[in-house]
């Protein structure tokens, strides 16, 4: 039976789930800063390379911005008492490195640590642990113009920001996160130049990714210094699993290109060797790897976190000559074009348990955009939305069950927010925002997982 005609059972609305989780099982919530703070401009901030990118024309959706986006710098209490009210255990948010220290390095800004701190407090006051990412894309502007993550420098200066960081919130913050999705900062940043700084420059690919990773290695021991001897540092990684299908040679090539492409970062980090032919495949220079990065790289960690949203098909061309990537017939696809294939996400954890035996997994982003509207009343409907969460909650429960450690669930994303180069046109929250009004709507995804997580918790003995 081909590939195509394997798609997972969607499971309909009226569907429970037939897995339970632990009771230490996290459910949570996730967002970035320059997607949700807005503030831009506010209390000393500094510009990050997303300010100037977004202000480029052509380079977002009609030109959308995150000066304001959904303005959780000044809403914040009224987010988390929103979190609260769907009774999210923990949030994950990111911390906007140019906030903090307005030139990327050098002098502190006060007033950003501070705004950190009200967040983290709140969390706490709210009964929400606070899950914190010390970088999601927003490169403070001035070390990008001393030659960004191209230049190693911007490697220790991330250290120094990141110990900065630890030493202000390592005393209630149990959870850290060195990056987002180092494949976005260099294929998207700089491969493709879809994501800021927006470049087309191939050859420098792997030395971006190097560097980035050689940054998480360096500040893992700087963290950990200022956290609780029970806090956790670990890094985010996204996937999109390749799968075949036909079984011809150019197919099988393709796929397992992309398989090397899944380990670009798991590899340095729990071996501490990069993929062999994963630089040809992306024809890119090998980065310059000096002495003791590797080690440095691969220090111990107490998680992985993992941001999985679909797969992807590979099938032969018709003349055999290439594979490229199809629309899989029959499946249903997301606003982001992405097919809807929770089975990906158990199989993506059962491999990263058996390749790489991490400590713990952590689902740091699962979602889906879908075209919501709102009747200007307190509902908004998304059956979709409901059922994709539903589905990969229930790849995750299995993926338990075959001995994948994942210890916590974080659905991107709480709220509609700004999706980088898309703007505003894709709305993945489970809670609608109005963005003319700030107004924010419990979307029905949002009620579904609130009363998921309630009864997780009845379920417990
Ligand atoms: C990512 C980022 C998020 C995106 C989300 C939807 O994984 O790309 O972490 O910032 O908004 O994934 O694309």
């Amino acid at each position: 039976m081909s590939i195509l005609d394997q798609k997972t059972p969607q499971l309909g609305e009226e569907a429970t789930l037939q897995v339970s989780f632990p009771a230490t099982f996290v459910w949570g919530a996730a967002t970035a800063s320059y997607q949700v703070e807005g503030a831009v401009k506010e209390d000393g901030r500094g510009p990050s390379i997303w300010d100037w990118f977004s202000a480029t024309p052509g380079k977002v959706y009609q030109d959308d911005t995150g000066d304001v986006t959904i303005d959780q710098y000044h809403r914040y209490s009224q987010d988390i008492a929103l979190a609260k009210s769907l009774d999210l255990s923990a949030y994950r948010f990111s911390v906007s490195w140019s906030r903090v220290l307005p030139q990327g390095t050098g002098a502190v800004n006060q007033a950003g640590l501070d705004y950190y701190d009200r967040l983290v407090d709140e969390l706490l006051a709210q009964g929400i642990e606070p899950v914190t990412t010390l970088y999601h894309w927003d490169l403070p502007l001035a070390l990008y113009e001393k030659g960004g993550w191209v230049n190693r420098d911007t490697a220790y200066a991330y250290a120094d920001y990141a110990e900065i960081m630890a030493q202000r919130l390592g005393d209630r913050v149990k959870m850290w996160q060195t990056h987002n999705e180092p494949w976005c900062v260099a294929y998207l940043g700089y491969g493709i130049g879809e994501h800021a700084p927006g470049h087309q420059d191939w050859p420098v690919v792997g030395t971006v990714g190097h560097h980035v990773l050689l940054s998480h290695g360096l500040a893992v021991p700087r963290i950990r210094a200022h956290i609780q001897p029970n806090a956790q540092i670990g890094i985010t990684l996204n996937f999109t699993p390749g799968y075949a299908a036909d079984n011809q040679p150019v197919t099988l090539a393709r796929v397992e290109q992309a398989r090397r492409e899944d380990r670009w970062f798991t590899d340095p980090l729990f071996r501490g060797v990069y993929p062999d032919g994963l630089f040809t495949d992306l024809k890119t220079n090998p980065p310059p790897i000096l002495p003791g990065d590797m080690e440095i790289i691969s220090t111990p960690t107490d998680f992985l976190g993992v941001n999985n949203y679909t797969r992807s098909v590979f099938a032969a061309s018709p003349d055999g000559s290439d594979a490229g990537s199809i629309q899989v017939p029959g499946a249903l696809y997301t606003e982001m074009l992405w097919e809807v294939y929770p089975d990906g996400l158990l199989n993506l954890l059962v491999w990263l348990h058996e390749e790489y035996a991490p400590a713990a997994l952590y689902i740091t982003e699962n979602g889906a955009a879908f075209p919501d509207t709102w009747n200007g009343g307190d509902e908004v409907h998304d059956p979709l939305r409901v059922a994709y969460l539903r589905d990969h909650i229930q790849a995750v429960g299995q993926a338990i069950e075959q001995g994948a450690p994942v210890k916590g669930y974080f659905v991107w994303s709480l709220m509609d927010n700004f999706e980088w180069a898309h703007g505003y046109s894709k709305r993945f929250g489970i809670v609608y925002v109005d963005y003319p009004t700030q107004r924010r709507i419990p979307k029905d995804s949002a009620l579904w997982y609130a009363n998921h997580i309630r009864r997780q918790h009845e379920l417990q003995p």
